[in-house]
């Protein structure tokens, strides 16, 4: 039955359901993004190029983003300042949460309440209290919820990790993951209109601070209050498919190491780190680097006979030279070498969640899987800002005997705003 004729059907009750109604294959799925800066223009470009998406709503707390996605979208979705009333509309079926982290949670989880179906960029939460609402929030509801992990809809991606999980590369027991580059001594703030932006609503939940200019757009990745910097940013991506690789929940124990050395722009979470993730028959690794050696994006899975490097731009196998026969000096490749190129990431997942919206099935980059792989990254900050070794009950999630640690798995809100 299609939204059409199902409120054809029930009439006046039609519209009351309307929010969590079935839609047929040939219906739109209407949606409104909520944060409209770098990363929510281009989720609502992806979305837009497709034939069964229909822009009804654009919500930011600075008014020149809000007003260009509303130009974007050819003038036809209304303009908001606040969510909430966002949420409220009857012809609202799904919401892009492209905030900073601090507010993915509070946002996902009213969504989710009033019978919206959610994109929420990652990383999926701030800490490991709000993942584990939200989720909780998504599967009461019935609410279908993709994380922004846009490579788990790249064909390359399933290919490669197929291959690796039917022994392509040998035994696997090592992934290392990084982003390494130099932008010492920093970043400079974004250029924005300051007088444009709510900042006490841009803060939100999070604590009360001046109005810093540095932190409002993009750089607020580099604030513990709003985020979790490299780790969460970059790394959120990487150990989501160093998980998926491994067909794993969760570590066994994490270590981390580093912290801001080199810059001097203000920021306030690493610029050097290192982390180690022991799963029961695999080491993890990431590094960041923001001040030396700017190698950019690896991720490398290596295994007995190959080491695989796996990228947005498809993956490359480099074969290990194997002795002929047992002793002898001569070599041969124990593998053959591979080249695959990747697709567009981005129109894949999006159209993987409109699908979804539909079928009512989970998605590529379900609820779930985005918070395990968001919690494997604040585990990474946790462990480095504490500087011991984690030991992780991922059943009951939480720190084994570290009543300090524990505490960091959440954090509280500001005034009356609250996970609901
Ligand atoms: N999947 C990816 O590859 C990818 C890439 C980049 C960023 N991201 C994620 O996207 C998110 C946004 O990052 P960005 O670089 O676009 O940041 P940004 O600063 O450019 O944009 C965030 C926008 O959210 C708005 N905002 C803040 N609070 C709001 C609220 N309560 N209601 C409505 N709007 C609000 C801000 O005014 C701003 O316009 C982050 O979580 C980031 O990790 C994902």
């Amino acid at each position: 039955m299609t939204r059409r004729n199902f409120t054809l059907a029930l009439g006046a009750a039609g519209s009351a359901l309307s929010a969590s109604n079935v839609l047929g294959a040939n219906d739109k799925v209407r949606t409104a993004l909520i944060g409209a800066g770098g990363r929510g223009s281009q989720d609502w470009e992806t979305f837009l190029a497709e034939a069964d998406f229909e822009p009804v709503a654009v919500c930011d707390v600075y008014t020149p983003f809000r007003d260009r996605a509303i130009q974007t979208a050819k003038g036809k979705p209304s303009g908001h300042h606040d969510f909430r009333q966002v949420l409220e509309r009857k012809d609202v079926d799904a919401v892009i949460v492209a905030t900073p982290d601090h507010w993915h949670a509070a946002i996902t989880v009213a969504a989710c309440n009033a019978g919206k179906d959610v994109y929420c960029e990652k990383p999926l939460s701030l800490t490991v209290a709000e993942g584990r609402k939200m989720l909780a929030a998504a599967r009461k509801n019935n609410r279908v919820v993709q994380t922004g992990s846009q490579q788990r809809s790249g064909a390359h991606y399933a290919q490669a990790v197929q291959l690796i999980r039917e022994g392509g590369l040998g035994d696997v027991h090592r992934i290392h993951a990084g982003f390494q580059r130099n932008i010492y001594p920093g970043l400079k703030p974004a250029e924005f209109d300051a007088a444009k932006l709510d900042w006490d609503f841009w803060l939100g939940p999070a604590p009360k601070v001046a109005f810093d200019p540095f932190r409002a757009i993009y750089n607020f990745r580099w604030f513990w209050d709003y985020s979790g910097g490299q780790m969460t940013n970059w790394g959120a991506h990487h150990l989501d498919i160093a998980r998926w690789i491994l067909n794993a929940d969760a570590p066994t124990t994490v270590s981390g190491t580093g912290g801001r050395y080199s810059l001097t722009d203000g920021g306030e979470t690493p610029d050097l780190q290192q982390v180690s993730y022991q799963f029961p028959k695999a080491v993890v690794t990431w590094t960041a680097s923001e001040a030396s050696e700017g190698k950019g994006v690896t991720l490398d899975i290596c295994g007995t006979k190959g080491t695989m490097t796996l990228l947005r731009n498809g993956y490359k196998v480099v074969p290990e030279q194997w002795p002929v026969s047992p002793g002898s000096k001569e070599r041969k490749p124990a593998m053959k070498a591979i080249e695959v190129k990747g697709g567009d990431l981005d129109h894949q997942h999006a159209r993987n969640f409109l699908d979804c919206v539909k079928s009512r099935k989970r998605p590529n980059a379900d609820i779930e899987e985005g918070h395990r792989s968001a919690v494997m990254a604040h585990l990474g900050n946790i462990s480095t800002r504490l500087g011991r070794t984690l030991t992780w009950d991922p059943v009951n999630e939480k720190v084994v005997n570290d009543t300090e640690a524990n505490k960091w798995l959440d954090k509280a809100y500001r005034g009356n705003w609250k996970l609901v």
